[in-house]
């Protein structure tokens, strides 16, 4: 009998566990790889992504791997599929389906997430492949009086339209509506990232009401609330942490198993730094864990840098940076912890 997507979920948030995000398009994996002066082919991608999965770390700190199409049907240098290595470490292997980030028809600047079409006949397929849950991301981004209403409202019923088809495939949704803080427009401060945050997520569950979803089968993966990249604002981390708790408070309901972050272009330190303050505080219905693309492999990959003889310290490098993610979804994360274990 297929597990229930709730138990999926459940275990997608254990405690003291967070999740890898490792589904790099293919266009994202090469700048990355670009950033390290590797080639990315498909052995290359291999390679570096068996190395993650190979890490000591997974099975102590690790939940689940939010996997590329390539990926999830890829084979070890050894001939084990992968998703078998992500299982065997006690992870669930995941899958992002959505086809990216288009532009919204007259809508200058503004983003659709496309990927419905063909969509049910994908999920019974990734099923069979392994994965137990999905990913969508959906972006909003902030650029003076935009987000537009016609864009917040679009992703969210695209949102809720993918989490709908997941949950039907017996797949848990990760649903994540991110709200930008990168890119050279971002030059909003904290306030109006909580003003569009708490709008954005209160559109997206409006919508999967409205679908039916069963929101204890879903993870929620929203952006911290903090201040646009290029604003010149500092907040800090308590100021974060409290924005950030209140607005998902103001927005998310209790049913909601787990949310599970994204780093979104913090350095590595300030997603951890910023995880272990909002679990300091008491009085939270949800679990609260990372879904760390960059702020989990930054270090690992530049230790690696495409050099089999580099996987050890590539390994070392992704250990350490998930041990500290894994202290602080439950707060016990501390800069003297980063520096002893360092
Ligand atoms: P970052 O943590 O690098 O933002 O990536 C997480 C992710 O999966 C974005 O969709």
């Amino acid at each position: 009998m297929s597990e229930r997507i709730e138990d999926i979920a459940n275990r997608m948030v254990a405690e003291g566990k967070g999740i890898l995000a490792a589904d790099e398009s293919t266009g994202t994996i090469k700048k990355r790889f670009d950033s390290i002066g590797v080639v990315s082919t498909e052995e290359s991608r291999r390679d570096y992504r068996e190395m993650l999965f190979r890490s000591e770390a997974m099975a102590e700190t690790i939940s689940g791997v939010i996997l590329y199409d390539e990926t999830l049907r890829q084979k070890a240098a050894d001939g084990t599929k992968l998703v078998k290595l992500i299982e065997a470490a006690g992870a669930v292997p995941g899958i992002k389906v959505d086809q990216g980030a288009k532009p919204l028809a007259l809508s200058s600047g503004e983003k659709i997430t496309e990927g419905l079409t063909g969509l049910r006949e994908r999920l019974a397929e990734y099923h069979e492949l392994g994965a137990r849950f999905a990913k969508w991301r959906a972006v909003i981004t902030i650029d003076g009086p935009r987000p537009s209403w016609n864009c917040v409202k679009a992703n969210a019923h695209a949102l809720a339209r993918y989490a709908a088809l997941c949950q039907e495939a017996g797949i848990v949704p990760i649903v994540e509506p991110e709200v930008l803080m990168d890119g050279d427009k971002a030059r909003h401060g904290i306030e109006r990232c909580y003003d569009v945050t708490l709008w954005t997520l209160n559109t997206v569950f409006s919508e999967l009401f409205d679908a039916g979803v069963v929101l204890e089968g879903i993870v929620l993966k929203p952006n911290m609330v903090v201040p646009g990249q290029h604003s010149g604002e500092k907040a800090s981390v308590e100021q974060v942490a409290e924005k950030t708790i209140r607005c998902l408070k103001s927005a998310v309901p209790a049913a909601v198993p787990g949310i599970a972050f994204l780093s979104g272009g913090q350095s590595d330190e300030e997603a951890t730094a910023h995880l272990s303050a909002m679990n300091a505080i008491d009085d939270v219905p949800w679990k609260l864990t990372f879904s760390y693309g960059r702020a989990l492999q930054a270090a690992a990959l530049q230790a690696w840098s495409g050099k089999a003889e580099n996987v050890a310290a590539g390994q070392r490098a992704f250990n350490h940076r998930a041990r500290m993610n894994a202290l602080a979804a439950t707060g016990n994360w501390s800069e003297a912890e980063e520096k002893q274990a360092a």
